[in-house]
């Protein structure tokens, strides 16, 4: 097989201290001098797979391929099912002819890891099950802009889902402090949990479950939550409405943290659930520069990985 040595990016676990410090320089770069960009991706051609719907993952990639010189394609789940017409493998080989990169948003994460082992070209993980690399790199960029102290401390109240898992390499890789509390049975996946606290170890992060979301803001320089039903549990709606009464971010539970903290949600958010009306609203929500930094943060993906 033709396989020529590239990079990918499918989980935050993969990513040194030192390219996540490369993809935030570039982030900021890209981000105060676009133009100097607009040609860096000229004639190159980006591919995005998707089994999930996407609003902000879908058009940020797509705009920024266009403001950076390149094109995209999107195929929604509608346009091809990955793995059913033929094999995945046959279908990354085939595909990394086409295209310069790939972005994929799949169900499973393994799918994720089968196509990029045989893709010859960049895969880029657009969430899967287990992670959501894009995301928290572009929460960075939001924390080092607007959270101005030198080891930031965010508090998760929710479900330990794929944004937290990412979210705890990000926090254990560069030693900052993460306190979580998700209710009962949603904590993160124990073998990240395992991994994250011994690269912890090393970095000196604080990485701590607290028995309450009023324990885990108490530390809190930001307060970052998701939807409690992730897409593909859609089944499980009513029971985890009730398992995740009182995860709710509020300013009952702000009240709570030492001074006012900023807040983050990667959006999509369903106000009066996970997040309150008046708390998304606040002058302290970050959740639209948070969108907006998916464009930069992505720009510097696909300039690090495509150029
Ligand atoms: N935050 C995020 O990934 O949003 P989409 O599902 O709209 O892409
Ligand atoms: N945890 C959510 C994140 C959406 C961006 C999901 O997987 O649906």
């Amino acid at each position: 097989m033709n396989k020529k040595i590239k990079r990918n990016l499918l989980s935050i676990r993969d990513l040194s201290a030192k390219d996540i410090e490369q993809l935030m320089r570039l982030s900021i770069s890209i981000k105060s001098h676009p133009a100097g960009y607009a040609r860096s991706l000229s004639g190159k051609s980006l591919g995005l797979i998707f089994e999930k719907p996407s609003t902000r993952t879908r058009i940020s990639f797509q705009v920024a391929m266009e403001q950076m010189g390149g094109s995209a394609q999107y195929l929604g789940p509608q346009d091809m099912k990955l793995g059913t017409r033929e094999a995945l493998h046959d279908e990354a080989r085939v595909l990394s002819r086409y295209w310069d990169g790939m972005v994929l948003r799949t169900f499973r994460h393994k799918t994720i890891e089968d196509f990029a082992s045989y893709a010859t070209r960049p895969v880029i993980n657009g969430l899967s099950d287990r992670s959501h690399p894009c995301q928290v790199l572009a929460d960075l960029l939001t924390i080092r802009e607007r959270v101005r102290v030198k080891k930031p401390a965010l508090a998760w109240v929710g479900d330990g889902n794929n944004v937290l898992n990412s979210l705890l390499y990000l926090f254990a890789k560069l030693g900052y402090a993460l306190y979580f509390s998700c209710p009962g049975k949603y904590q993160p996946a124990q073998d990240v949990l395992g991994e994250v606290r011994e690269i912890a170890k090393k970095t000196k992060a604080v990485i701590e479950t607290s028995a309450t979301p009023e324990a885990a803001v108490r530390h809190a320089d930001v307060v970052y939550t998701d939807v409690w039903v992730s897409m593909g549990e859609e089944a499980l709606r009513e029971k985890k409405l009730k398992e995740f009464e009182g995860f709710q971010i509020n300013h009952k539970l702000l009240a709570q943290a030492p001074k006012q903290p900023y807040i983050l949600h990667c959006l999509p958010a369903h106000r009066g659930d996970e997040i309150s009306v008046e708390v998304m609203e606040g002058e302290h929500s970050l959740v639209f520069e948070q969108a907006e930094n998916r464009l930069h943060a992505e720009k510097a993906i696909l300039y690090w990985l495509l150029k």
